[in-house]
């Protein structure tokens, strides 16, 4: 499933630290955390179109005046080079080197600074606008989702405002998520057949298995990894917590106030 719900490259990310965290299982088989093989990063603009999540988060940056903005979890960095434009310096920061490669070499990468790592990375810059956007938080586990928050506070200016998205637990997604049958598209390295599975590990944590196998040479990319799933409370105590202030929470990208039947929940917090 993408972001927008129906296709699940967007579900993976990967705390792509090195190539150690790569474990060559058996022959033909490559298990991977996701987001470092650079055949299925190229497919992740195309499963994760720009769209109205992206609206949303440009036109915050520009009814705030965000002169500086930093985009947590950038990704392929789609949105990111659409954010940097005339007299606004934007820096996109990401642990997955494969997806920041692809971000560099986009069209207007040259107009964003971009850094490999997590929260740790982004610089202090008293920056007027933060965003983690594609669910990033829910691929930071606890204790490092109150971390994240706490140095991207730290890298921002008193009054700055902070906005993401994180799917709701209560809507239990990814209850629609296991496939059985495997999808079959065409790529660059030729065929690629797909299918994952989703399993509620432990309350408010999801495992995801993403297989992919190129049948041309016979080789199986699994990827796996964690997604938390956080109700609305705990996200606005953590940001509490953390030196925010909760300033609305919507429940889709047209700015609809959150109802707990929402899927999404849209946070907008200032910096206190
Ligand atoms: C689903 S993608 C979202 C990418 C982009 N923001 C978008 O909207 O398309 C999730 C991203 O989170 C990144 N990520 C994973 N763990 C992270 C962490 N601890 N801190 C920051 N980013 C992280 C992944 O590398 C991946 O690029």
């Amino acid at each position: 499933m993408s972001k927008k719900g129906s296709s699940r490259r967007h579900l993976t990310s990967m705390p792509s630290w090195s190539l150690a965290m790569v474990k060559r299982s058996r022959a033909g088989s490559v298990d991977l955390m996701a987001y470092e093989d650079p055949r299925l990063v190229e497919l992740y603009d195309i499963d994760n179109p720009d769209g109205p999540d992206h609206d949303f988060y440009r036109s915050l940056a520009d009814e705030i005046g965000a002169s500086t903005v930093v985009d947590l979890g950038c990704g392929t960095g789609m949105l990111t080079v659409t954010l940097a434009r005339e007299g606004r310096t934007v820096v996109g920061v990401d642990p997955s080197a494969a997806m920041l490669a692809f971000a560099r070499a986009r069209v207007g990468g040259d107009r964003v600074e971009w850094l490999v790592g997590d929260s740790c990375a982004v610089p202090d810059r008293d920056f007027d606008y933060a965003v983690m956007t594609g669910n990033v938080a829910q691929h930071i586990a606890d204790p490092d989702w109150l971390r994240t928050l706490h140095d991207l506070r730290h890298a921002m200016r008193s009054g700055a405002t902070l906005a993401f998205e994180t799917r709701n637990a209560a809507a239990r997604a990814w209850e629609g998520w296991s496939s059985v049958d495997r999808n079959q598209r065409a790529t660059a390295h030729g065929p690629l057949l797909e299918w994952m599975s989703a399993e509620e590990t432990s309350p408010g944590t999801v495992r995801i298995q993403a297989h992919n196998l190129f049948p041309d040479s016979g080789e199986t990319v699994v990827e796996e990894f964690d997604l938390r799933f956080r109700g609305r409370k705990a996200v606005e105590d953590d940001l509490r917590a953390t030196g925010f202030e909760t300033l609305a929470v919507y429940g889709d990208w047209a700015r609809t106030p959150f109802e707990d039947e929402h899927r999404v929940m849209v946070f907008v917090a200032r910096a206190r």
